[in-house]
């Protein structure tokens, strides 16, 4: 038998260590939090995402009494990239999370596995990995690309 062992690398940062564009990018993940709307699981999650072309584009989550008629924060964003800018590649990706007190996560939350999936194939689709960047109040994680969240990934193209 032979076993093959997968690595992944993120870097843990404060904000500090990040670019002036890389923070923009976060901030506009916090602020979009505020417009989160989660009456179900009052988990307030905010994305956005910078466009070659300088667009950031805010999303976040929109749940519904039908739980799967929601949709999460990172997909809204990045759907509303794609119908609006569907020649532009993403370079950044950035989340942020407040919970039900209102606080943001002191530990950065990270996508879910539908959103994973969305990522990359949007870095297929644009032949651009995705700077991804995972807000915590303690740290932050930076993640160059999606292989380094989900190997082994299906794609098509
Ligand atoms: N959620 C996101 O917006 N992004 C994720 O990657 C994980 C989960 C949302 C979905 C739902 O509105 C709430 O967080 C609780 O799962």
């Amino acid at each position: 038998m032979e076993e093959l062992t997968l690595k992944s690398t993120i870097q843990v940062v404060q904000l500090s260590e990040l670019t002036d564009m890389e923070r923009a990018v976060v901030e506009k993940a916090k602020e979009s939090t505020y417009n989160s709307y989660a009456p179900y699981s009052h988990f307030h999650v905010g994305a956005a995402i910078l466009l070659k072309n300088g667009t950031i584009i805010p999303g976040c989550n929109q749940e519904n009494a039908a739980f799967p008629s929601g949709l999460c924060a990172e997909r809204s964003a990045l759907f509303a990239a794609g119908a609006q800018y569907p020649d532009q590649p993403v370079l950044i990706l950035a989340i942020a999370v407040r919970n039900s007190k209102g606080e943001f996560l002191e530990e950065p939350a990270s996508p879910c596995g539908s959103c994973r999936q969305v990522i990359v194939e949007t870095e297929t689709r644009y032949n651009q990995p995705i700077r991804i960047l995972l807000y915590g109040t303690k740290y932050t994680y930076a993640i160059d690309g999606i292989k380094q969240l989900m190997p082994l990934s299906f794609t098509e193209l």
